[in-house]
């Protein structure tokens, strides 16, 4: 059989996109995958361009790939990278023997044996496209509800690499969930750029559906006993999704909602559509309907024009919301990108002190909510049998807990109490 070795890069989306792609190649003619570089027959590297770092690093692992590879094998870069460089990766790396856009993974099978083929066109829609089957995790499922994101934040490359949205129909959604769940699945992770924004636009069907009618048509599915969804965008959390969230039992009480900045004047410059005021005003209505979610969010610091009181805000909606989880990067300048051309580009120092300073502040807050912890009942989905004789899984609300155990407590969701707090985990017992 043949060997593939396959590299994840990004967002939940590429590990989605990646699982499309093994499922695709395996039902033209079957692959075992590998970590062994050098046994495999086809290398494949999804890449992720959201910010500058892994792009630089690509060409660098391209290198190491075409030194170690078996003779014959061959080098595969798909993903958002793919999509905005096209061709000039083969230019500068000709060892690579295709390239494939993250908006074009369907077609995995048809680039895989032409010399230099190079699909990337971020019109094609895919959203009507039924993959094949093939899920990393045997106990749950990850969904894309919609392709592309229609937005124009203008610090994102992510329109430019995936195309406008399109939102997947929603009989399609149910019909593959629930394939899912007869085959072991007790939790869907639906996934899209703005899943908010579900139903905006469909490829070709009149249907008319948005996120909260999707949420509650995907809850009626037997079996099924856990959603979840990322991310969702501030703009488009109305009260009825709210509402949803908070009453319904299936949705996982744990919400993305993606800051990237406190102050409405960067905000405004960045085209979020919201301000500082509407961002804690959504967050605390979660907190009043549904005091036990979990909230994280995403935060840029170093934006173009970023002043010490533009700094300041961002800090204070940290101190109201206390998120329990904090994605934080220093902003870079992307290609194709509004901000990119900004003057007022903020000095890399400045930018690392500020990220320290948020990330302390943070980690401070974080301890303080994993310290609470001790002795609560959680329930939990054990997914992962880890090779110390302990299992893990989620909470609910998304906290990562550990548990003594071996395979009879896959695939079950369980009440456990908490024993030890830690600031990435928990340890529990039964209860
Ligand atoms: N649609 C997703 C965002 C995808 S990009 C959402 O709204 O959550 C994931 C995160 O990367 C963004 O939320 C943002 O915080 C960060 N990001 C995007 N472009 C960036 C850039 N140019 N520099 C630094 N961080 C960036
Ligand atoms: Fe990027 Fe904004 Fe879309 S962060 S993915 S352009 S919502």
């Amino acid at each position: 059989m043949k060997k593939l070795y396959i590299e994840t890069l990004g967002c939940a989306m590429n590990v989605r996109d990646s699982e499309h792609m093994i499922a695709e190649l395996n039902q033209k003619e079957p692959y075992e995958l590998t970590e062994e570089l050098s046994e495999a027959d086809l290398i494949i590297i999804n890449t992720c361009s959201v910010r500058e770092k892994p792009v630089a690093k690509l060409f660098s692992e391209i290198g190491v790939f075409k030194k170690f590879k078996k003779p014959g094998a061959k080098i595969g870069v798909t993903g958002c990278t793919a999509s905005h460089l096209g061709k000039d990766i083969i230019k500068r790396a000709p060892s690579v023997d295709f390239v494939l856009g993250a908006r074009n993974v369907s077609k995995i099978t048809e680039v895989v044996d032409k010399k230099h083929a190079v699909e990337i066109d971020t019109d094609f829609d895919e959203s009507t496209y039924a993959f094949g089957e093939y899920r990393s995790n045997p106990f749950k499922a990850m969904v894309n509800i919609s392709i592309g994101c229609d937005k124009s934040c203008t610090f994102c490359i992510v329109p430019a690499t995936r195309g406008d949205e399109i939102s997947i129909p929603s009989d399609l959604l149910v019909q593959e969930i629930t394939k899912a769940v007869k085959t072991g699945a007790k939790e869907v992770m639906l996934l899209g750029q703005n899943v908010n924004n579900y139903g905006r636009r469909f490829g070709s069907s009149e249907e008319v559906c948005d996120f909260t009618q999707l949420l509650q048509k995907i809850s009626k599915i037997e079996g099924l006993e856990r959603i979840r969804f990322t991310s969702p965008h501030p703009l488009h959390m109305d009260d009825a999704f709210i509402q949803e969230f908070a009453s319904n039992p299936k949705i996982c009480k744990q919400i993305h909602v993606p800051l990237q900045s406190g102050s409405t004047a960067l905000l405004k410059e960045m085209k979020r559509g919201y301000t500082k005021e509407n961002f804690i005003n959504r967050c605390e209505k979660i907190r009043s309907l549904c005091p036990e979610a979990t909230i994280s969010t995403d935060i840029i610091v170093g934006f173009p024009g970023e002043s010490d009181e533009d700094f300041k805000d961002t800090m204070d909606v940290l101190e109201k919301v206390r998120f329990e989880q904090l994605f934080s990067f220093k902003y870079s300048p992307r290609p194709h990108t509004e901000a990119a051309e900004f003057k007022e580009q903020i000095d890399n120092t400045l930018s690392g002190q500020r990220l320290t300073k948020l990330q302390a502040r943070h980690t401070e807050i974080l301890d303080e909510i994993m310290d609470a912890q001790l002795e609560k009942i959680h329930t939990v989905y054990f997914d992962e049998l880890k090779s110390n004789g302990r299992v893990s899984g989620r909470a609910n609300d998304g906290k990562l807990v550990f548990i003594e155990g071996s395979e009879e407590l896959l695939g079950q969701i369980v009440d456990v109490k908490i024993i030890k707090t830690s600031r990435g985990a928990l340890d529990a017992v039964l209860t």
